[in-house]
């Protein structure tokens, strides 16, 4: 497979990431901060899915510029497909295995993945097809197989501020007003709705999200990414504050993974 063949997207487009893919993949990986701190969330994704055996094949969609891909490979030994809709940012995408393609209807036989990762992709489908992007990630599982995911979560106040704030400032990040706003509780039934077990939503990323993870988008953020100890410190705070009960639930996002049931 290679990028960017494949299917003609028949979902949502998203124009306003060919826009941005150029600078989206440079801001995300120029800066050390930045780059520690998504990499500790691509770790986060990949203990959520579980173990793999050697072997394995696992599909990162919404892949974007394919860190995490990349990263899950290396980490796991297996073998991950990139999928993502927009061909520009395809194109700053360096996986071996990649293809262009709709989360809503997958270039993919039934029963391909033993794993699907998701990193802040969701939010971009609307309400009514995340329901189909969640049958086809099903649809595509082997028995067993797992998905795990990263999406941000209004739950916390200062995330919907946060998240008003970039709308009213920045028209930049493929964020939109009708993008899908999740809560931990909700994203765990809609899981449950759509057919997986052993469903787990946990709260995750706090200053770190906020002060780190953003510098594509907001310049003035750029600055604090650009010292590895000053990331190094945040996400050492953010391991200790994810056990801390009740004082977790003030996260900017979400950790989550569910399970297909076995075949019979
Ligand atoms: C916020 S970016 C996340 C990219 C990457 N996962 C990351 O962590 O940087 C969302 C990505 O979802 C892709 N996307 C949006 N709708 C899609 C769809 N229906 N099918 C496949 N990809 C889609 C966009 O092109 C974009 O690259």
């Amino acid at each position: 497979m290679s990028a960017p063949q494949g299917p003609k997207p028949s979902g949502r487009a998203e124009p306003q990431f060919d826009a941005i893919a150029a600078d989206y993949a440079y801001y995300r990986r120029a800066l050390p901060g930045t780059r520690l701190y998504l990499s500790h969330m691509h770790r986060s994704i990949a203990d959520a899915l579980g173990p793999l055996k050697p072997g394995a094949r696992v599909l990162d969609l919404m892949s974007g510029h394919g860190d995490l891909a990349e990263e899950m490979a290396a980490w796991q030994g297996c073998d991950v497909v990139a999928v993502d809709i927009s061909e520009a940012i395809l194109k700053e995408n360096r996986c071996r295995l990649l293809a262009c393609g709709d989360a809503l209807q997958l270039p993919f036989p039934d029963r391909s993945f033993d794993g699907v990762i998701v990193c802040g992709g969701f939010h971009h489908l609307r309400i009514e097809t995340l329901g189909a992007c969640l049958a086809e990630i099903l649809r595509v599982l082997k028995g067993n197989g797992a998905l795990s995911f990263f999406e941000p979560c209004d739950d916390f106040v200062a995330a919907a501020l946060l998240r008003k704030f970039f709308y009213a400032r920045l028209e930049y990040l493929g964020d939109r007003a009708d993008e899908i706003v999740f809560y931990r509780p909700g994203l765990a039934q809609t899981l449950q709705a759509a057919g997986f077990q052993d469903v787990r939503v946990r709260p995750f990323g706090w200053a770190g999200y906020a002060l780190l993870s953003q510098t594509d988008a907001a310049a003035f953020l750029r600055p604090f990414a650009r010292s590895p100890w000053f990331a190094k410190s945040l996400i050492g705070m953010e391991k200790v504050w994810a056990k801390l009960p009740l004082l977790n639930r003030t996260a900017f996002g979400a950790i989550g993974s569910g399970r297909k049931p076995p075949e019979t």
